[in-house]
């Protein structure tokens, strides 16, 4: 093995440097990576994997990002938005299956009647699930007070991927209107963190315009602003975005597949017991993708559990899977890839990450 990857691999914390050099790792060092995270993930987490039943409950969005199936400008897709009912019946099916907790996922909408839905849900979900239930919401950026609403209406978790950390990047990406703003994002962050949430973010891998440089940074942003959980996946193109126009500029399928399991790898390593979802893009590229994902670093997986008839209209991305699928085949087909993964189903655990629980530990012994 190259010496300089062995050495770096001796620590647990990486540098810029260090961390570009992983990312540029051979086959046969980055087996040393990866051997590298699983010994962290078992000692750090084991080998339990919680399921997020996943209810994409909408998909209006009033954004355009570049990258994304579902941007406002997008004529040809059907949108819709699940009712009261269907939303509460998906959330009861997870809570009756033992999933432990739920992720509430829709495109971007700011409004006094989103918000006073998504409140009302929250509560009714709650009145159902107790407090041993996780709720997460991924409903993008929103203004503080309605964080803190929906935080005190049982909400405990806030998904919101930076998508990249670097601001012209992001700009390459994101049209340039008050809609998209970088500054804004990361505020988003501090305020989620502020309010009591678990925070999650991430990133794609492979973004036209993306470096290796600007991934080390994610990495090092992601560690700097202390989050409790992370979604990162492959980019895909999508043939009806504006970024598809470029789509001859990016890095082979197979390579971005294996550049986001070492960005994984990377971040088990770095932050040893935070929760790490194995996405469902990584699946797009290769068929066991998030088995893989668990093997090196993961330990969350989200089965789709929106209605099958709705699916189609959620595609983010494409070659998407989970499309012809129902709730229950999601869930068969789940345990059976997380116990080819090795992995054992937590069932009935809301799976709190445990950087979570060390981070309020240490603020209470702060205010003893
Ligand atoms: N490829 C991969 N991931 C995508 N997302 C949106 N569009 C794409 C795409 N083309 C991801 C974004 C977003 C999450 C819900 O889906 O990271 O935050
Ligand atoms: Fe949906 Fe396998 S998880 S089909």
């Amino acid at each position: 093995m190259n010496t300089s990857i062995k050495n770096i691999l001796q620590n647990n914390d990486f540098s810029k440097d260090d961390i570009i050099e992983l990312l540029y790792a051979n086959q046969s060092e980055t087996k040393f990576l990866y051997q590298k995270a699983k010994e962290v993930k078992s000692g750090q987490i084991g080998d339990k994997v919680y399921l997020r039943g996943l209810i994409e409950f909408s998909n209006l969005c009033a954004k355009d990002c570049f990258y994304c199936g579902i941007g406002k400008s997008n004529k040809n897709v059907q949108r819709y938005s699940l009712s009261d009912r269907e939303i509460i019946q998906a959330a009861q099916f997870a809570f009756d299956e033992h999933y432990g907790s739920i992720v509430l996922q829709s495109g971007e909408v700011k409004s006094r009647e989103f918000e006073n839905r998504v409140d009302r849900l929250l509560k009714q979900i709650r009145k159902i699930t107790g407090n041993n239930f996780g709720i997460t919401l991924s409903c993008g950026e929103q203004n503080e007070s309605t964080y803190s609403r929906w935080f005190e209406s049982g909400a405990n978790r806030y998904l919101l991927r930076i998508e990249t950390s670097n601001k012209e990047l992001y700009n390459k990406i994101h049209p340039h209107d008050f809609l998209h703003i970088f500054e804004k994002r990361i505020e988003s962050l501090r305020v989620i963190k502020k309010t009591g949430y678990q925070v999650g973010t991430g990133i794609m891998v492979g973004l036209p315009g993306q470096t290796i440089s600007h991934i080390a940074d994610d990495i090092l942003f992601m560690k700097a602003i202390d989050i409790d959980m992370c979604g990162i996946g492959p980019y895909i193109e999508h043939k009806e975005t504006p970024l598809f126009e470029q789509r001859n500029t990016l890095m082979p399928l197979n390579a971005r597949f294996e550049l986001t399991l070492k960005v994984l790898a990377i971040i088990r390593i770095m932050m040893k017991d935070i929760n790490i979802a194995a996405s469902t893009a990584l699946q797009s590229i290769d068929k066991l993708g998030r088995e893989k994902a668990i093997q090196i670093a993961a330990n969350v997986f989200m089965p789709n559990i929106t209605p099958q008839s709705y699916r189609k209209n959620y595609n983010l991305y494409d070659n998407k899977p989970c499309i012809a699928e129902s709730p229950v085949e999601c869930q068969s087909c789940t345990v059976a890839r997380i116990n080819l993964a090795n992995g054992k189903v937590a069932f009935g655990e809301a799976g709190d990450a445990k950087h979570y629980l060390h981070r309020m530990n240490r603020r209470n012994e702060i205010l003893i």
